[in-house]
């Protein structure tokens, strides 16, 4: 059975993840408008990583006898003034999910639930590929400043990542 205050921060966290990836969706959008479909497929593939930290989440707390509860999710904006801007705020946002992964490692570990600090082992190692991918791109993107020929370098970059399904019990994907 897993820990009561553990089942209750990840179920907080199945939400986050939900609203990652309901931010990246609306980024994708916001890409695809301007025209970056690099950048609106890099976005999408993102999706498809969040949905996943969100079912691993979900799939945890089912097998070991929990309750899932699910929450409503945020539409936590829709447009941007630049791709810069847009990948600065997935960094904003990224070192936010790091944060409630750490409350949610320091939660497990209070309450001697060593098996979630065993899956969470996991999500440390993800945020620390998630916050590094996308400092990558705004590296990119300040070099580039308004130049059009170097934004379109970068989406055509961005336009090759694809979606890698985690092997169970194994580490992030590349970006
Ligand atoms: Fe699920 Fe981007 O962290």
């Amino acid at each position: 059975m897993v820990n009561p205050k553990v089942a209750a921060a990840i179920n907080e966290q199945i939400k986050n993840e939900l609203e990652s990836a309901y931010l990246y969706y609306a980024m994708q959008a916001y890409f695809a408008n301007a025209g970056f479909d690099g950048m609106a497929n890099w976005m999408s593939v993102q999706v498809k990583e969040e949905l996943f930290h969100a079912s691993k989440f979900y799939d945890y707390i089912i097998n070991r006898g929990g309750q899932i509860q699910l929450k409503p999710i945020a539409i936590l904006k829709t447009t941007w003034e630049s791709p810069l801007n847009a990948f600065k705020e997935a960094l904003i946002h990224e070192e936010f999910i790091t944060s409630r992964i750490n409350f949610l490692m320091k939660t497990a570990i209070d309450e001697n639930d060593f098996a979630s600090k065993v899956l969470l082992d996991w999500y440390v190692n993800e945020q620390v590929e998630e916050e590094s991918n996308v400092t990558k791109i705004i590296a990119s993107l300040v070099q580039v400043k308004d130049s059009g020929e170097g934004l379109l370098m970068i989406d055509r970059e961005l336009a090759t990542r694809v979606f890698i399904m985690p092997i169970p019990g194994q580490g992030a994907q590349p970006a």
